[in-house]
């Protein structure tokens, strides 16, 4: 039986649409289905090699509006088609404005078994379906081409010619297409004329992604995880704000703060944070920098009461929601 290449559709500005041909910032995302991009990729029939491609929408949704419920969507369907002897990997066409988000998730979620000689590799576009000059459909093929690379595994992200790694990878300008960056990690490699050159080791999936049955949550009982910025001038007052529960809101169970520096937080900030902490509220806080991560304690503040994570923080975020969610 021939072998399979499953798409899975999220939608995002590589299925968008302009009224225009030539405006590449004026569109609506996630306007074409999953099956019509596949048939705008040139030459995909010779990528595919032996391979049957097969589609399927998951959702059609602005990635900035993404919440757990499609996260949850996705990784059904991910695990569903990894378990499957015919099929050999996995594309998902996503946004790119929180594609790391569910790169990262699908990289903590996805159990490491289904990973071990296989990938999902996201991608997606800068520029929309309905462009004189779309990116998506280079990159479709760019990202086939990788999913079908023997050896290929773990969760992957490629775009503009470059496979980022879902631990690393971070959007970086909000036009360029060449919108991605893996920081001091570099990329895992690079895609040339459909051929897959790689640089660093390929992923390995972490060994103790939660069970899928375990964050099998209704979207309504996902623990709400904050995310505050620390910054000259802050204060306690949106931390204090944040506890006081209003009735309609799902009851708060952590907060992220991306600290200045190494982490650290405005002491105006950092009193408010200590009482929430004092209320049973997870708090976690990392480093606002591009590069590099929080390292050692800080003896120069109170700071050092706070976990740290060396994630950035939207990554942060996912990781203690999911922390949460499996030891409520
Ligand atoms: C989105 O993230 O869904 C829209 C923006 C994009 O894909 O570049």
């Amino acid at each position: 039986m021939r072998k399979k290449l499953v798409f899975l559709g999220m939608g995002g500005t590589i299925a968008g649409t302009a009224a225009s041909a030539g405006d590449n910032v004026g569109y609506t995302a996630a306007q074409v289905g999953v099956q019509a991009l596949l048939d705008s990729v040139p030459g995909l029939k010779a990528v595919l090699g032996g391979h049957t491609a097969l589609s399927e929408q998951v959702c059609q949704i602005d990635s900035k509006d993404l919440v757990p419920a499609d996260w949850q969507a996705l990784l059904y369907r991910v695990t569903h088609y990894l378990a499957m002897d015919t099929v050999t990997g996995l594309v998902v066409t996503h946004g790119t404005d929180t594609l790391e988000e569910t790169a990262y998730f699908l990289s903590r979620t996805v159990p490491a078994e289904l990973l071990s000689r296989k990938s999902v590799v996201l991608t997606c576009a800068m520029r929309p379906a309905s462009s004189l000059t779309p990116d998506g459909p280079g990159n479709m093929a760019d990202a086939a081409a990788v999913a079908l690379c023997p050896g290929a595994e773990g969760v992957l992200v490629v775009c503009a010619g470059k496979i980022h790694s879902a631990a690393h990878v971070q959007k970086v300008h909000p036009y360029r297409t060449d919108a991605f960056d893996s920081g001091e990690a570099g990329p895992v490699g690079l895609v040339e004329e459909g051929r897959v050159r790689l640089l660093n080791a390929w992923p390995a999936a972490p060994a103790n992604a939660p069970a899928v049955a375990s964050i099998a949550l209704p979207a309504s009982a996902w623990p709400r995880v904050e995310l505050l910025f620390s910054h000259a001038g802050a204060t306690g007052a949106v931390v204090r704000a944040l506890l006081q529960q209003d009735a309609g809101d799902a009851p708060l169970r952590g907060i992220v703060v991306a600290g200045t520096g190494n982490g650290t937080i405005h002491q105006a900030m950092e009193t408010a944070l200590l009482a929430a902490q004092g209320q049973g509220i997870r708090v976690v806080r990392v480093s606002r920098c591009a590069y590099g991560q929080v390292v050692g304690g800080s003896p120069s503040d109170r700071s050092g009461a706070f976990a740290a994570s060396g994630l950035s923080a939207v990554k942060a975020r996912i990781a203690l929601m999911l922390e949460i969610a499996e030891q409520p």
